[in-house]
């Protein structure tokens, strides 16, 4: 589905139109770090490799005591401090990983949050879970349902990730993210301007966990056919990419940040040489925490902005592509904010 209709369109001239602002963002990982020499001593693999064609040196592990539902519990209440809130009107949650089948994880996240008895649920796309979240929020805002709502995206990869499959094991890595959106104005900074949403189920088996009826014995792992998935990776997020970009009546040399789904350094670059945008707008921010799944733009944004590569007013893409398959994008201007980020 081409979503923009839902979503004002910014061409540049005067517009008065409700928005949904990006007005917080907080991120949680967990603190036990892994790097590539440690998972070399168990599987055939090498630093050398997981380097070159990953861009990855670390991924981080959720303690066994932790769990998705206290990562995302954290980054929420990260993402609050750093709007300056204390409330919202609904929470909306992005997993692939949930601690649990039923129930789903916002309401209790809500709950530990002191959030009340706000609207909240989980939605699964996979690594786009993240950008399926903040088009839900903003469709929640633009219905009249809610003024501001909580999105927050958190995975822990390490639970369904085979430890003896090297072409998983190396790229998956655990942590969460969250923003707060709250309705505004088209002109503001922050601003959501254009949404794509995408899928395709006839490969729903290229990123795949299977259930209890799929696989009625054994341990049940998350699996992954990698190249298939880098291919159809760089082809949709910029197709989606292009397609928010084109919306705003941008073009694509003057956009300043493409945040796109942090799974494979060589993909983003190659997704940022195809769109055409300066090479510098291309963030790569996945050295030291792997693919996070649905966390991945959350967690970029906080250390890109963190590190100056991301700035205030800058025409910023997000852009993910994942399991289901599924994709999306959107387009913002950045808006001035401090990120909280805190590990556990
Ligand atoms: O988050 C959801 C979306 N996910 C993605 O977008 C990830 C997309 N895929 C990828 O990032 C890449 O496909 C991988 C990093 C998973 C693999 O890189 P690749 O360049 O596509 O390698 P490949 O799958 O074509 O495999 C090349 C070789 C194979 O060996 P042979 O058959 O050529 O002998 C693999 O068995 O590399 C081998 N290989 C490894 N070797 C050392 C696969 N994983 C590893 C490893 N270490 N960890």
């Amino acid at each position: 589905m081409h979503a923009s209709e839902f979503a004002p369109v910014f061409r540049d001239e005067p517009d008065d139109r409700t928005g949904v602002v990006v007005a917080g963002l907080g991120t949680c990982l967990p603190r036990a770090e892994i790097s590539n020499a440690v998972l070399a001593e168990r599987l055939d693999t090498s630093d050398e490799w997981i380097r070159t064609r990953t861009g990855i040196a670390a991924r981080r592990r959720a303690a066994p005591d932790s769990s998705m539902t206290d990562l995302a519990c954290a980054a929420a209440a990260n993402a609050l401090r750093s709007a300056d809130r204390g409330a919202v009107d609904a929470l909306v949650l992005a997993t692939t990983t949930p601690d649990r089948p039923c129930p789903a994880a916002a309401p209790e996240v809500a709950h530990r949050v002191g959030l009340g008895t706000i609207p909240a649920f989980d939605v699964s796309a996979v690594c786009s879970g993240f950008l399926y979240a903040t088009a839900t929020a903003a469709g929640l805002i633009h219905a009249g349902i809610a003024d501001s709502v909580l999105v927050t995206a958190a995975e822990t990869y390490s639970r369904i990730v085979d430890p003896a499959d090297r072409s998983t094991a190396v790229i998956f890595g655990d942590g969460a993210g969250a923003v707060v959106l709250r309705r505004g104005s088209v002109r503001e900074a922050g601003a959501l301007l254009a949404f794509d949403l995408g899928s395709d189920g006839a490969d729903k088996d290229l990123i795949h966990l299977p259930g209890e009826r799929e696989q009625p014995a054994g341990r049940r792992w998350f699996t992954m056919a990698g190249r298939k998935v880098y291919l159809q990776a760089i082809e949709r997020m910029t197709h989606s990419a292009l397609r928010v970009i084109n919306d705003c009546g941008w073009t694509p040399e003057t956009v300043g940040a493409v945040v796109a789904h942090q799974a494979n350094a060589r993909i983003i670059g190659a997704v940022a040489d195809r769109l055409g945008v300066p090479p510098e707008a291309a963030l790569c921010e996945l050295a030291r925490v792997g693919n996070t799944g649905a966390a991945s733009i959350p967690v970029a944004l906080a250390d890109a902005v963190d590190g100056g590569r991301l700035r205030p007013d800058a025409r910023t893409v997000l852009t993910a592509f994942g399991g289901g398959l599924t994709w999306g994008s959107v387009a913002l201007t950045w808006p001035r904010l401090a990120p909280v980020r805190t590990e556990i």
